[in-house]
């Protein structure tokens, strides 16, 4: 099943989904990686000889031309799934619809607690004890798409966002490449509220 990838960041979860990939009997491989800015994500996936796309918001008129650039380059490389991976990019309407229930997130902390951009450090500032990442399909809100998967990870009391934020990402790279694999052999089952792998 082909995959396009999109990140904006370091790449770390990327990464681990072109290692799965690379897997001899994987079920997925990753078509391209698509990035809204110059970043690691992009050195790292050119390095590796996958297809960069990159398409800045910057160079265009206005969010529905970028939005439309972005579903109709990811469109032309016919994905099974988009898997958006530290893709610091609200996805517009028209990529919504044109992918529906095709595109996999990865939050950092257990949804519907702390969604949003800064999930690691809203949790962290709480108090609360445990937290987790939640890979979901995105739907038109924030966070808010049917849940798929969820691991904990323990706070600690001397946990910085980034050491927090770093143990987070650990859990990530095992659950979203699983849950990835698993989607890619077998599909998604959805009722826009509830999903479950067949
Ligand atoms: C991950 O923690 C993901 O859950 C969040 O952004 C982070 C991406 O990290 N949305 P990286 O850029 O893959 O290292």
């Amino acid at each position: 099943t082909p995959i396009v990838v999109m990140a904006s960041g370091t790449g770390s979860l990327m990464s681990a989904l072109l290692d799965v990939a690379a897997g001899d009997d994987s079920p997925f491989d990753v078509v391209a990686v698509v990035v809204d800015r110059d970043c690691r994500a992009a050195e790292l996936a050119a390095a590796r000889g996958v297809d960069v796309v990159t398409l800045r918001l910057r160079d265009f008129a206005d969010r529905a031309a970028w939005d439309q650039a972005l579903t109709e380059r990811v469109a032309d490389y016919g994905p099974g799934y988009i898997v958006t991976a530290g893709f610091m990019k609200i996805l517009g309407e028209q990529f919504l619809s044109r992918f529906t229930a095709r595109i996999i997130n990865s939050h950092p902390a257990l949804l519907p607690a702390f969604p949003g951009a800064h999930g690691v450090a809203d949790a962290l500032a709480y108090g609360a004890k445990v937290t987790g990442t939640t890979v979901h399909l995105v739907d038109a809100g924030v966070d808010t798409g049917p849940i798929l998967a969820q691991a904990p990870v323990v706070i600690s009391p001397d946990d910085t966002e980034t050491t927090l934020h770093e143990r987070i990402k650990a859990v990530e790279r095992v659950l979203l490449t699983d849950v990835v694999a698993a989607v890619a052999a077998r599909g998604v089952v959805t009722d826009g509220r509830k999903a479950y792998i067949p």
